[in-house]
């Protein structure tokens, strides 16, 4: 596995491998089993993966928040060597920020809603940070996590939008042994919050399991998220919406998205579950 830090380079790699066996892994740092799925996934299709770590400063609205945020850059690198990536990509800030640089791409409706509202700016800084990786990269796959079903949405109406060259694969949330998603963030939880955070994925298990005995009210679905999980967390938003658009729904008529945010303590946490019937 080489790690390079520059466009050129990765460019050449891309141009020597071929860039229809190329899947894209692109990551934060601060890595765990779930990024390592989106390498297994990739792996599984025959791709070459091209990993990228960079940790985005444009798309952190808060800057307590970037700050406390893992670098475990030696950690990451084993991760991704481990799982098989044949290609890391982890630049400086001014590499892809350089001074004078003045264009960002701009999300539509799909952004404002739910982490758009809770986070500003946050899904432009997604959206200008992912056609940089993909105009860097070209890959012919790129792999992201439901973990974020609405950057999901977010980036699919992108590379439609703007006739991007990509198939986008989604990969399913991983989650530890007590329900609860992976995340970067975990590492911050006290053992205590630890425990209340369970109930997140407890209440979106609890609101599929009504969907899929016959419940399609959205407004019944979003109390049982809201009941589930009062006196654990602090309630950001609960959501049932169209996967899609992120709108919120009055009726599950075709498959919907449950969506939880909630803080413990200081640290928010997101979670969701895909509202389809059951195989
Ligand atoms: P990051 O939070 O590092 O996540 C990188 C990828 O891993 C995303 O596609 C995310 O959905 C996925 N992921 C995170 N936790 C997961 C889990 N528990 N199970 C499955 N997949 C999981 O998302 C970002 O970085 C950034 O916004 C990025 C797309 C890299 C742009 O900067």
């Amino acid at each position: 596995m080489r790690v390079v830090e520059r466009i050129d380079q990765v460019r050449a790699f891309v141009r020597s491998v071929g860039r229809s066996t190329v899947g894209l892994v692109a990551t934060l740092g601060g890595l765990h089993a779930g990024h390592r799925s989106l390498v297994e996934h990739a792996m599984a299709a025959g791709d070459t993966v091209v990993a990228t770590l960079f940790l985005n400063p444009t798309q952190f609205s808060d800057a307590a928040d970037i700050a406390s945020y893992p670098r475990t850059r030696d950690s990451d690198l084993a991760l991704f060597r481990d799982a098989g990536a044949s290609l890391v990509f982890a630049p400086q800030v001014r590499t892809m920020y350089p001074p004078g640089c003045d264009t960002t791409v701009a999300p539509g409706r799909v952004a404002e809603r739910l982490e758009g509202l809770a986070r500003p700016g946050h899904f432009r800084g997604v959206c200008t940070v992912v056609t940089k990786l993909l105009n860097i990269v070209t890959p012919a796959r790129a792999y992201f996590g439901q973990k974020d079903a609405q950057q999901v949405a977010v980036i699919r109406r992108m590379v439609a939008d703007l006739d991007v060259d990509v198939d986008l694969v989604v990969c399913p949330t991983v989650r530890d042994r007590d329900g609860v998603a992976l995340s970067s963030r975990n590492a911050l939880l006290t053992a205590d919050q630890r425990a209340r955070a369970v109930a997140i994925p407890r209440a979106l298990a609890a609101c599929r399991a009504r969907f899929r005995s016959g419940e399609r009210d959205a407004e019944t679905l979003r109390t049982v998220l809201r009941d589930r999980l009062a006196g654990a967390v602090d309630v950001e938003y609960v959501s049932v919406a169209d996967p899609e658009t992120m709108t919120e729904l009055d009726t599950v008529a075709r498959p919907g998205v449950a969506s939880v945010a909630a803080r413990v303590g200081s640290v928010r946490l997101i979670d969701n579950v895909p509202l389809e019937p059951a195989n």
